[in-house]
């Protein structure tokens, strides 16, 4: 659907890209002639998705250890990313930790790990990667990865939910107050796309199709339907897109916000009963 060097002459920097939505987004990057740099703690993992992503793309893609809680380790590696490539241009802020539990279950530590992930890292790598824009007087994007229940809330993924929803408001803070140095800044909020990180940790075993079914398109996402929004996201042709959360999960969120949404239950026989006891109603 784009320009084959649509991403040409960009250097993309995203945390967590080892797996998952990260990797695919890597992909799809590499393909459209980005360099990229993807960035966790799990170097293995890292050094295997590189020679996976090389194979599959012929395209430069570098593996670097970071822990993006440690704010001298984020700059290490943005000297390391420099270092190799001579410029960022993009910083994808992916990297995430979540589970389901009942709030009241938590203990104060696992609240902290969460938010130490999700908030404070993507608060790190902007400020770092921001400072050194800044400098430099370099033009660039950031794109933040969150979650439809930024904006509404949810139970039981509430460390995430808080965090999240803090990382939106980073993204709307600073799309205004950096505008002025050339760099902008938008989220995607994604419904479910299968990935294992998230699947493992999310959903209950048995409830996959219950899960499934709430969903308007009844489907979960193609990765590479994410992995284009994000391309053309960090792309030169969206410049002008600044602040802007968007959502792309079938039509999941809107369909629990309506109140009576939930009707699509009904069947034919039902509906008409329904028309029936309208109609008699206005007769009255
Ligand atoms: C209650 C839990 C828990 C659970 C961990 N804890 N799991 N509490 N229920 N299921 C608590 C622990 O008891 C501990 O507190 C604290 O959390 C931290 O534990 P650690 O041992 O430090 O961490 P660990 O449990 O090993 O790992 C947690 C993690 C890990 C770091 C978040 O899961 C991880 O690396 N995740 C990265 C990948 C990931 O989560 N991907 C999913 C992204 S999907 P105490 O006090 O007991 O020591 C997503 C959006 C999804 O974000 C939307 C889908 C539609
Ligand atoms: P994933 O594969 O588990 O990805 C999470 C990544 O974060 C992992 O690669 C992990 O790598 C990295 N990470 C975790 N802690 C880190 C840390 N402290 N420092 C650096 N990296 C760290 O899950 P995913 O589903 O692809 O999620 C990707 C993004 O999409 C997340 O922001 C998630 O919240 C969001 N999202 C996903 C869905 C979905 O349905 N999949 C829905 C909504 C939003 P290491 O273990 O190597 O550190």
């Amino acid at each position: 659907m784009f320009q084959a060097d649509l991403l040409k002459g960009k250097t993309i920097f995203i945390t967590g890209g080892g797996t998952g939505l990260g990797k695919s987004m890597a992909k799809r990057f590499l393909e459209l002639q980005a360099q990229v740099i993807i960035a966790s703690r799990k170097i293995e993992r890292l050094e295997a998705t590189v020679g996976e992503l090389q194979a599959e793309t012929g395209g430069q893609i570098l593996a670097l250890a970071l822990d993006v809680r440690d704010y001298q380790a984020v700059e290490s590696a943005l000297d390391s990313a420099l270092n190799s490539f001579g410029r960022v241009d993009i910083l994808i802020n992916n990297a995430a930790g979540n589970f389901v539990s009942p709030t009241e279950a938590l203990s104060p530590k696992a609240f902290d790990v969460i938010v130490d992930i999700v908030l404070r890292g993507s608060y790190n790598t902007t400020l770092a990667f921001g400072k050194h824009w800044i400098h430099q007087k370099q033009t660039a994007r950031v794109l933040n990865i969150v979650t439809t229940y930024a904006s509404t809330g949810s139970g039981f993924v509430v460390p995430s939910a808080i965090a999240k929803s803090g990382v939106q408001t980073l993204t709307r803070s600073l799309a205004v107050e950096w505008a002025k140095y050339g760099i902008t800044m938008n989220a995607i909020a994604p419904g479910p796309f299968p990935t294992q990180g998230a699947w493992d940790r999310l959903l209950p075993p048995g409830l996959e199709k219950q899960f499934i079914e709430r969903i308007p398109l009844k489907r979960v996402g193609d990765h590479l339907e994410l992995a284009n929004l994000a391309a053309y996201l960090v792309s030169d042709q969206s410049e002008y897109i600044n602040g802007e959360i968007i959502t792309i999960d079938g039509g999941e969120w809107l369909k629990g916000a309506g109140e009576f949404n939930f009707l699509d239950a009904l069947t034919q026989e039902e509906w008409l009963a329904m028309e029936q006891q309208v109609r008699k109603a206005n007769r009255k």
